[in-house]
């Protein structure tokens, strides 16, 4: 009992330090996620703290959706997404690493994967994103938006691409070093215009779902 103590406070102690040196140096250089941790991203491990159907019900994702996957990375939930929304959907799996979007190609290839030709590849960066306006039904970010160098005007972007309704779902998972408290992303979403819907999850490991409002219909401002 007690050396599974000692173990515990060593463990605490090693996260700790990790989080504040990882935090000083993401403070003072602002670079995406290195292509090879797409080992943990796809990880058994990561996948039981933040199992695939879990994100998908938090979002509220459903068949035939047009969804974007905004840093997309390794793909670890893309293709589950792609399967969420079916023949008549499409995921858009978009990320600024060519790194990324390779083992996502990589993965599409198996054979357990030949079912999924709903995937579009998308080499671009979420401060201009390759999309019309009103075009989409969601975005999803999962652990990305605080990585992004002005997540501001990257939900302005998400903002603009999607259609009115739309969904937008931020997740993320501690003890990623850029992740956020989770009324953090709550307070960001909502001054970026978006609606705040609903918070799910634990401290650990969250969603916070927004849509983007309607418009005021024309003419609809009342008159004093
Ligand atoms: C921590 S990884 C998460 C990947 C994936 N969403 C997941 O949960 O497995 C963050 C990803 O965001 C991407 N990224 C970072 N900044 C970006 C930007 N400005 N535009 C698009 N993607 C970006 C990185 O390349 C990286 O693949």
């Amino acid at each position: 009992m007690t050396a599974i103590k000692v173990l515990l406070v060593i463990l605490g102690c090693v996260i700790f330090i990790h989080q504040i040196l990882a935090r000083i140096v993401r403070r003072f250089w602002h670079f995406p996620a290195p292509a090879f941790i797409a080992h943990v991203l796809d990880s058994k491990f990561r996948r039981r703290m933040q199992p695939p159907d879990t994100l998908i019900a938090r979002a509220g994702i459903t068949e035939g959706m047009k969804l974007l996957d905004l840093g997309c990375g390794s793909g670890a939930f893309a293709i589950p997404f792609a399967r969420a929304v079916g023949e008549n959907g499409t995921v858009y799996a978009l990320d600024i690493q060519a790194a990324m979007l390779k083992q996502l190609v990589t993965k599409l290839a198996r054979p357990e994967n030949s079912g999924v030709t709903n995937i579009k590849l998308i080499r671009a960066g979420a401060h201009n994103l390759p999309f019309a306006d009103n075009s989409l039904d969601a975005v999803v970010m999962t652990t990305v938006l605080q990585e992004i160098p002005d997540p501001l005007r990257a939900l302005g972007e998400t903002k603009r691409v999607l259609r009115e309704g739309g969904i937008l779902a931020v997740t993320e998972l501690f003890p990623d070093p850029d992740y956020p408290l989770k009324s953090t992303t709550m307070k960001i979403g909502q001054r970026a215009g978006f609606t705040l819907n609903e918070a799910s999850g634990n401290f650990w490991n969250y969603t916070v779902k927004f849509t983007k409002q309607q418009s005021p219909l024309p003419g609809s401002v009342l008159s004093a």
